[in-house]
């Protein structure tokens, strides 16, 4: 049997045929809202179930168990807000309106929402507990503090979907990523997070995990990252050469995860193994400061912080994995748990290493990503 989405039920507020119709002849009279690229992803997000068991943004009663318990009011685990947030004057506008319409710049009406409540956000509070900073170098902060003072909360209806046209191939929401294991008959399925342009460690971690289960959905996050961050549509040229060339077709399925990173480490661990479970993965892979920034999270926060949950509340089985490298002594990739050599025979290299090499069109070693993969980042730095 497949495993149960988060809270029980897969949530699917897009909404088709007469109701659709019906909800779209009320737009002209309701007010409107132009939303960040967060909220447009958030709202996708639950539309197609990926957030399950949420079913719109975040009342306040919610709002204030996620930030001091990480769990929902009802006691359901949820470690990070998923909020919409509201200026001064724009709450004015809603004064006696129940309903409201949710806009993306680029792809223009997305929703209606109802607006069951409209509350205060404690966002110095946010920070603290939930990215464990105030300060201003973390981007959750800064996003925090560049939108309104208010959160608005209520059940959403989703309309038109934000326009993806360059990943639509791969665009496969929680109902259709759990056909797509039925069809293969795997039951166990590791999902992998990534935001980077994938590496030798990365590939290292994901095939210790296929050592083990079924299959893996490389399942890339798509939606709003920072700036520095490598675009998305790039970073997609690489994990599809790195499939062609290094795994077995019959047990990798590549879709896009269209959330937004959070950047908050720890709990961004909780919510993307919880999320994972809603597209039917089993197994997911946490590693060395997972969904972290700077410094801000110690190498294995994101480890510990799953002992403060029953394994049942998870359900999803996360996989844990220490910081790898390539070992020029054992001439593989290993970690401290499997090689015996001094540091000094340990090859890896950060990030910002790597996009200051191609920056100087330098292409990365093989001992730190696959010479296809690097070819695409070159070519891509060098456009
Ligand atoms: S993340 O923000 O999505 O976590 P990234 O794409 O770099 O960033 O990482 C994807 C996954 O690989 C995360 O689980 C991360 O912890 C893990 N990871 C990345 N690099 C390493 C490494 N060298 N050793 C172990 N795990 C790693």
């Amino acid at each position: 049997m497949a495993i149960k989405p988060h809270g029980g039920t897969l949530v699917n507020r897009i909404i088709k045929g007469d109701e659709r119709e019906k909800l779209l002849e009320e737009v002209e009279n309701l007010p409107q809202k132009d939303l960040t690229d967060r909220e447009v992803c958030d709202v996708e997000m639950i539309a197609t179930g990926g957030f399950s068991p949420l079913r719109g943004f975040m009342k306040k009663n919610d709002y204030e168990s996620v930030v001091d318990f990480m769990r929902l009011e009802n006691g359901v685990v949820w470690p990070l807000p998923i909020t919409l947030s509201a200026t001064e004057e724009e709450i004015k506008k809603l004064r006696g309106k129940d309903r409201l319409v949710l806009k993306d710049e680029k792809s223009g009406l997305l929703a209606i929402m109802n607006i069951e409540e409209i509350y205060s956000a404690d966002k110095e509070v946010e920070s603290e507990k939930c990215l464990r900073t105030t300060s201003e170098e973390h981007p959750g902060v800064r996003y925090l503090k560049s939108i309104g003072d208010y959160y608005i909360g209520g059940e959403i209806f989703l309309i038109n979907r934000p326009k993806r046209k360059e990943f639509e191939r791969y665009l496969l929401d929680p109902e259709e990523t759990r056909v797509l294991f039925k069809y293969k008959g795997w039951k166990k399925i590791v999902a992998f997070q990534t935001r980077n342009p994938i590496h030798r460690a990365h590939e290292y971690l994901i095939k210790c995990a296929l050592e083990i289960v079924d299959a893996v959905l490389i399942h890339p996050l798509v939606g709003e990252t920072k700036k520095d961050d490598i675009p998305a549509d790039i970073r997609m040229k690489c994990y599809r050469v790195l499939l062609e060339n290094y795994f077995p077709k019959t047990r990798t399925a590549l879709s896009v995860f269209p959330a937004a990173m959070r950047y908050a480490g720890p709990r961004e661990a909780v919510l993307h193994a919880l999320v994972r479970k809603n597209y039917g993965c089993t197994h997911f892979i946490v590693g060395r400061d997972h969904a972290g920034v700077g410094n801000f999270y110690g190498t294995y926060d994101a480890h510990y912080i799953f002992d403060e949950f029953d394994r049942d509340e998870i359900d999803i089985e996360p996989l844990f994995f220490e910081h790898s490298f390539y070992c020029r002594k054992c001439g593989s990739m290993a970690s401290i748990k499997t090689c015996p050599h001094p540091s000094s025979d340990h090859f890896f290299l950060s990030g910002t290493k790597v996009r200051e090499m191609l920056k100087n069109g330098e292409l990365p070693p093989p001992e730190m990503t696959r010479p296809e993969v690097a070819e695409v980042l070159a070519k891509e730095y060098k456009r």
